[in-house]
């Protein structure tokens, strides 16, 4: 059985392109077969951070591991209903094609699409990148203004919460695995980090999701999309490019021990590994 991972939050740019790219290359390193679905038509980073890798590679000379690429286009028919049923056939078939695969990893886009819903049914385990920001705590809950007490769920903790119920409906075995990360957490303002924190602990057992440490906000997460590298990609002797700061080693090892805490089937990863 293909695990299915997937990426997701109704909101651009908190990380998610960057943590699928990491989360490819981590299982491929560690001998695994993985698949990959960017669903995000529009902005296509994970596509485009294949593409560079591949660049990369012929140019340099470097042997690089590379996940199967199942495309899926949206469709173009003029009823919603028809375009929606033709989009859950089209996801449905990409999967169907990562079948021999261990790990489908599909990154989402920042936005609720059809196709976005559907890839979240099929998800084992979801993973939500955070940006320390209320604005971001704000589509998983709501919380009072005044008291600051949560008052309920929220768009895309609604979201996943279909997906479950729908995935227990079809009778697939065991439940979805939700990891909330807290990505690009800065070293400074402790106050604002400790406030949301406190806030997603709280809201976690309620509305079923377990907290990950994500990425540190690092200018290399950046640097290394031109040329489709990752952190995991770095280091050692035969490394297209080498480690160099302090805070580089940080990184490879603040991607490791995120890989680690999905607790993934079958992999060499977890907890007390990282
Ligand atoms: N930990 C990080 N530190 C610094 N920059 C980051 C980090 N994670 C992501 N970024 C940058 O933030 C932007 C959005 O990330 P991306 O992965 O594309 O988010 P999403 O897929 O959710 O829209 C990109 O420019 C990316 O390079
Ligand atoms: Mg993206």
């Amino acid at each position: 059985m293909t695990h299915v991972i997937v990426l997701g939050n109704e909101k651009g740019g908190s990380g998610k392109s960057t943590t699928a790219m990491h989360l490819i290359v981590a299982l491929l390193k560690s001998g695994h077969k993985v698949g990959a679905i960017d669903l995000d038509l529009r902005q296509q980073s994970l596509t485009r951070y294949l593409e560079n890798r591949k660049n990369f590679s012929e140019l340099n000379g470097k042997d690089l591991s590379f996940p199967v690429v199942s495309e899926v286009h949206a469709s173009s028919l003029d009823s919603r209903e028809a375009s929606k049923s033709c989009e859950t056939e089209t996801l449905q078939a990409a999967l169907s094609r990562l079948e021999g695969c261990d790990f489908a990893v599909i990154d989402c886009p920042g936005a609720n699409t059809h196709l976005s819903r559907i890839a979240h049914k099929h998800a084992d385990t979801i993973v939500t990148p955070l940006n320390d920001s209320f604005v971001d705590f704000d589509l998983l809950a709501r919380l009072d203004p005044e008291t600051g007490k949560i008052t309920g769920p929220s768009l895309y903790s609604e979201m996943v919460w279909q997906a479950r119920k729908e995935r227990a409906m079809t009778g697939v075995p065991g439940g979805i695995d939700w990891v909330v990360i807290r990505n690009r957490l800065s070293a400074t303002r402790a106050r604002n980090k400790k406030n949301v924190g406190d806030k997603l602990d709280d809201l976690a057992s309620r509305i079923g999701f377990r907290m990950a440490r994500g990425f540190g906000d690092r200018v290399i997460y950046r640097e290394l999309f031109p040329m489709g590298l990752t952190l995991l990609d770095l280091g050692g002797r035969d490394a297209p490019v080498r480690l160099s700061t302090m805070s580089h080693v940080t990184a490879r090892l603040e991607s490791r021990s995120l890989v680690a805490s999905l607790n993934l089937p079958q992999t060499e990863f977890h907890e007390e590994a990282a």
